[in-house]
């Protein structure tokens, strides 16, 4: 018997298998479901040292498909909801919104509904929306994001996440439902599919192609540790305010092209080049449409009231990142040619 049973949504993702990974270690009263769709984001060679752990398991599905959503609840009785199921890449949304709306707006309401229908009123339940610092648009050089900010969302990526905090939001104000929710800046760290800046730049200098920057790089990023993040996602679940969101961030903003050399710089040291060997890789491209200039987050809230900090510098954090791709090769090569994700339609098919 569980103490509780919580619903990890897009658990085999990058985020969500830090989620998954810290929950099932730290709290061994509570059973850890992870449901995801498993799409290219997502396998479970991401979480092979917690899966033959008693209190962690499977369950693959969609949220878009409410016949999934009833049937877990139904085998495992969920009592608590962690939601980071999602389409997270901004570039693939600019080039396809349809399946952003899809996974975003129409997956987060029919969860929400399933919740509602199956919660009553009297327990004590709470489903907590991982959501993006995304939703407040652009700063300029001046500013941050507080948890008043005005949602302002310019991108389709970030227009369908807006849209799913509203409908968070909507539900708590509407029918009482116990939500949480947390707006968090860009995350890093191991186990990140290299289509993002980071891990995407880390795999090119290994290999030695081509750094693409967009613009003149200059867009300034704020970033997060991804197991801080996870941290976070466990204060803010167990000690947060029901109906109230907290910002999370790492006061440290980077300029992309600023990232990028410092990751040559460390690479090159590491893999014994000689001093700007991978810096010459630098390729400044065509800029992304619409590219929000500046992400910046006060976390003061989060740190006031719930005594959260991120516990790494950047320098740290990104140290042990680039140890762990270079230690992890195999991996990268997999998600790359695809290979987990043919491994995983083939087991799920029989
Ligand atoms: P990710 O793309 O690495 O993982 C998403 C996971 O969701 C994958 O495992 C995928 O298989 C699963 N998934 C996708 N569609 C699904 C569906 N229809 N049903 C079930 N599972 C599905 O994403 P991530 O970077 O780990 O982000 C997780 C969450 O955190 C997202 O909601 C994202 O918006 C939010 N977030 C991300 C960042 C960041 O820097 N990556 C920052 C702030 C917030
Ligand atoms: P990304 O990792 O896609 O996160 P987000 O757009 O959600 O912040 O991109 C981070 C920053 O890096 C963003 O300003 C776009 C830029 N970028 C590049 O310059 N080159 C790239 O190849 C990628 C993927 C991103």
């Amino acid at each position: 018997m569980f103490e509780k049973n919580i619903l990890v949504t897009g658990g085999a993702g990058f985020i969500g298998s830090h989620v998954v990974r810290l929950f099932a270690n730290k709290y061994q009263n509570y059973r850890i479901i992870n449901f995801d769709k498993l799409t290219y984001a997502g396998n479970l060679e991401n979480l092979k040292d917690v899966d033959t752990k008693e209190n962690y398991v499977f369950f693959k599905g969609d949220i878009c498909n409410r016949e999934d959503i009833i049937a877990v609840f139904e085998k495992y009785q969920v009592s608590d909801i962690i939601h980071l199921a999602a389409e997270s890449h901004v570039d693939r949304s600019i080039s396809g919104p349809m399946e952003f709306v899809l996974t975003n707006v129409v997956g987060t309401v029919n969860l929400l509904q399933v919740a509602k229908e199956k919660w009553d009123k009297e327990s004590n339940h709470v489903f907590h929306h991982v959501s993006t610092d995304e939703v407040y648009g652009s700063l300029g050089n001046e500013g941050l994001f507080e948890e008043t900010t005005a949602y302002d969302p310019r991108s389709p990526y970030s227009a369908s996440k807006a849209s799913s905090d509203h409908f968070v939001n909507a539900y708590y104000h509407t029918y009482g439902l116990p939500v949480k929710m947390s707006n968090c800046s860009n995350n890093y760290g191991s186990h990140h599919f290299p289509e993002k800046l980071i891990p995407l730049m880390i795999n090119n200098i290994v290999n030695k192609k081509p750094l693409p920057v967009y613009g003149k790089g200059l867009n300034v990023r704020d970033w997060l540790w991804v197991v801080d993040h996870a941290r976070a996602i466990d204060t803010i679940f167990h000690q947060g305010k029901i109906g109230e969101s907290y910002n999370v961030g790492g006061l440290n903003e980077w300029t992309n092209i600023e990232l990028v050399k410092y990751l040559c710089r460390l690479m090159d040291s590491k893999l014994n080049r000689s001093e700007g060997e991978s810096e010459k890789l630098i390729q400044y491209v065509t800029d992304r449409a619409g590219h929000d200039m500046r992400y910046a987050i006060d976390a003061s809230k989060i740190e006031k009231e719930l005594n959260w900090t991120p516990s790494v510098t950047f320098e740290e954090g990104l140290n042990a990142t680039v140890d762990w791709y270079l230690e992890n090769q195999e991996w990268m090569n997999a998600v790359t040619s695809g290979d987990y994700s043919k491994y995983y339609e083939k087991m799920y098919q029989s």
